[in-house]
C-alpha cells in the first residue's frame, strides 16, 4: 500500500489554495446555520475569517513561487490519508451541511477532523532552509493554523454534545500544554 504521494509544489498550492478557500465557505454557512448562543456564531465567523486569510496567503505564496522557483522544493511528498481527507473535504462539505443530520456536534467533528490535519507539515515542507524571504510568511500561516486549532478545542469542550469528540479535544489540549512547558 503506498503511503505518501508526491506533488509539485504549485499543484500543491493549487490545492491548498482550494482547500482553505472551501474552509471558508464552510464556516461562513456553518456560523448562519448554528447562530446560537451567541458565542458559537462568533467562533464559527472568526474561524471563516482566518481561512479567508489563509487562503489569500496561499495565493501570495503561489506568486512567490512563479518569481522564485528556486527558494521553493520542487516536489512535495504528502501522506496519503491527509490528502484523501483534503480532497475528500473539498468534494463533500457543501452535500455534509446540506444534509438534515448535519447538527452543531457535527459541525464541531467535522472541524476537528480538519483542523488536526497535518497542513502544518505540508506548509513546512513546501518551503525548507533557506527560506529567509518566505519564513515570515509561512509562520505566519503555521502560527494562525496552531491559534484556530487552540479555539476550536476550547468550542467543543463548551458546545460538543458528543462524549467522544470532548475526549479527543481533551485529549489534543494535553498536548497544547506538554508543548507550553517546553
Ligand atoms: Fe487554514
Amino acid at each position: 500500500m503506498k503511503h505518501k504521494d508526491s506533488y509539485s509544489t504549485p499543484e500543491l498550492l493549487r490545492i491548498m489554495g482550494g482547500l482553505e478557500l472551501r474552509m471558508n465557505q464552510f464556516y461562513t454557512k456553518v456560523a448562519k446555520k448554528f447562530t446560537e448562543p451567541e458565542g458559537i456564531r462568533i467562533f464559527w465567523d472568526s474561524l471563516a475569517q482566518q481561512e479567508s486569510v489563509h487562503s489569500t496567503i496561499i495565493y501570495t505564496l503561489s506568486n512567490m513561487y512563479r518569481n522564485n522557483p528556486g527558494m521553493f522544493n520542487e516536489i512535495v511528498e504528502v501522506d496519503y490519508a491527509t490528502m484523501s481527507k483534503i480532497e475528500d473535504f473539498i468534494k463533500t462539505s457543501e452535500e455534509k451541511i446540506n444534509n438534515e443530520d448535519f447538527d452543531l456536534n457535527a459541525a464541531l467533528q467535522e472541524a476537528f477532523d480538519l483542523e488536526t490535519l497535518e497542513v502544518n507539515d505540508i506548509y513546512d515542507r513546501i518551503i525548507e532552509s533557506p527560506r529567509e524571504p518566505f519564513l515570515a510568511v509561512i509562520d505566519h500561516l503555521i502560527e494562525s493554523e496552531d491559534a484556530h486549532l487552540n479555539s476550536l478545542v476550547e468550542a467543543i469542550l463548551e458546545y460538543a454534545s458528543s462524549d467522544k469528540l470532548i475526549e479527543k479535544a481533551k485529549n489534543l489540549r494535553a498536548t497544547f500544554s506538554i508543548h507550553e512547558q517546553v
